[in-house]
């Protein structure tokens, strides 16, 4: 019971994902090696021989290349494919460049790991018998995937169904964003006779944009299929009917910072959010309400809501999967997934994530055609259909039980959420935002007379016990 409590505790804190599984999952080999080293060293240790290993690899490499492309001027090779094998584009500039830079990167972090193991055994912290080899093979069982190169910072998600208009927009977009820093675009495109044009767009983009083809799934599982394939850390979702204001995509600037300088921010709304379950009371989700806080470490316009929306919506890559991604029992394939996203955000913190807004963008429409869920023809299936099931769905997990409303377990959270805000974040409202007040900061205070049945709702137990 203590233990299943801790490790319960140890979740809520929201701990990074990587650090809850070294320790149990450690050969006994390494247990003595690494039992004095704290989880920051042994990763550090791991980084620094990842990096020299890759520089080493193209040092080498580049100096017989270079060698090569001398030799060969003077007298090229018979053997096609002694020639096949160094044939390249690359002139020779280049070359010493990249091996000059590869050479001054290695003997840097021979220093660094030079510095961190002596500061170590100063400190006790390393075996006496204990050698930079065992170090380094104990530590290296789970790479940092982050520092391979050529790796896009951000992802950019989106779910496409039979909107040819909408594609020159989204190629331009993800120009624009690649000009900010290193961007990929994923496209789920459920509408695969249209292969051929996403064919030419992933030759014309050079592979920056990457189709995936399905079989009408719809956005709930496209989510899912997308973030296991995506390589950035942030992953932004959009929709095909988005355009964006700033349309250079100097926003997602301002986005990484802020994930950045919060380790545990999972999700950030781009669009709208609910600083609580749906009822009179908080003030929430409108523009002119935006700016009521801001973040004091990035000077970000930033709030704390209990959910948000898509899309546009931003998710930490590893908090997306570390909660097991968008639920796919809320919906059937090629079905719409109304409500998946409040699921989502709850289950965020619940988790021990944090779930933040930011009025970064303003959205716009390419076209005149509305979007998927909300064309005419979808709306009462999506919006009717869907939406019924989702609340129902939404509620059996966080609220009160089957077809029951809100309970105990959102109001603690939503006033969690509301304590997280007026604690953290710099102020700048005029009028207090949330239904339990601005006063309290350390309670659960009661909620006036006339707003006590939004979270009073009868009980349907989830079994009976
Ligand atoms: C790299 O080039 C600079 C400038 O030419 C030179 O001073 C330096 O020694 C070179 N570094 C290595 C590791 O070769
Ligand atoms: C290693 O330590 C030396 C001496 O304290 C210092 O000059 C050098 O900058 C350090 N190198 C790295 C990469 O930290
Ligand atoms: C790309 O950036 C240019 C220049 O900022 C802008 O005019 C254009 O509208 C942008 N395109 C998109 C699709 O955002
Ligand atoms: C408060 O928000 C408004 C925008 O709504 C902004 O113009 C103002 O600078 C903000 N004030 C502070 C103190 O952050």
């Amino acid at each position: 019971m203590l233990v299943a409590t801790l490790a319960y505790f140890i979740l809520a804190l929201g701990l990074p994902v990587d650090a809850r599984h070294d320790v149990n999952f450690r050969l006994p080999y390494c247990k003595e090696h690494l039992k004095l080293l704290s989880q920051e060293d042994i990763y550090n240790i791991r980084d620094i021989h990842q990096q020299w290993v890759m520089h080493r690899r193209i040092e080498v490499d580049m100096r017989n290349l270079l060698h090569n492309m001398q030799q060969f001027a003077v007298s090229p090779p018979d053997d096609p494919a002694e020639a096949a094998a160094w044939k390249t584009d690359w002139s020779s500039e280049f070359v010493s460049e990249r091996l000059n830079a590869s050479a001054t990167a290695s003997l840097q972090l021979e220093d660094a790991l030079r510095n961190l193991t002596s500061a170590l055994r100063a400190a006790n912290q390393i075996p006496a018998s204990t050698t930079v080899h065992n170090l380094v093979q104990c530590s290296s069982g789970r790479l940092n995937a982050r520092l391979f190169p050529d790796q896009p910072v951000v992802s950019l998600l989106l779910q496409y169904f039979r909107r040819p208009a909408a594609l020159t927009n989204m190629v331009q977009m993800l120009e624009n964003c690649s000009r900010q820093m290193p961007v990929e675009m994923i496209v789920n495109v459920d509408s695969p006779e249209e292969g051929q044009a996403w064919a030419d767009l992933s030759w014309s983009t050079r592979g920056r944009l990457v189709p995936v083809f399905s079989a009408n799934i719809h956005e709930i599982r496209a989510y899912n299929r997308m973030a296991a394939l995506a390589r950035g850390k942030v992953l932004v979702v959009l929709q095909d009917d988005d355009s964006f204001e700033p349309a250079d995509c100097s926003w997602l600037h301002p986005l990484m910072r802020q994930f950045e300088s919060m380790p545990l921010l999972g999700m950030v709304g781009l669009k709208s959010y609910r600083r609580g379950v749906v009822a009179e009371g908080n003030l929430e989700r409108w523009p002119d309400t935006f700016f009521m806080f801001s973040d004091p470490g990035t000077g970000n316009f930033f709030t704390f809501p209990l959910q948000v929306d898509y899309a546009p919506v931003a998710l930490r890559r590893t908090a997306m999967l570390s909660v097991g991604g968008v639920d796919e029992g809320m919906s059937d394939l090629g079905e719409c997934g109304i409500m998946s996203d409040w699921e989502l955000s709850i289950r965020m913190w619940t988790a021990g994530w944090h779930v933040g807004h930011m009025p970064l963008v303003k959205r716009g429409r390419v076209d005149n055609e509305e979007g998927t869920t909300h064309s005419p023809k979808n709306v009462r299936r999506c919006w009717g259909r869907q939406l019924h099931q989702g609340g129902i769905y939404h509620m059996s997990r966080w609220g009160n039980g089957w077809n029951a409303g809100a309970g105990q377990f959102l109001e603690w959270l939503e006033n969690h959420v509301r304590i997280l805000n007026l604690k953290t974040l710099s102020r700048n409202y005029t009028e207090c935002p949330f239904r339990k007040g601005c006063d309290d900061l350390e309670g659960n205070p009661p909620l006036k007379s006339e707003l006590q049945h939004i979270f009073s709702s009868l009980t349907n137990p989830i079994i009976n016990e």
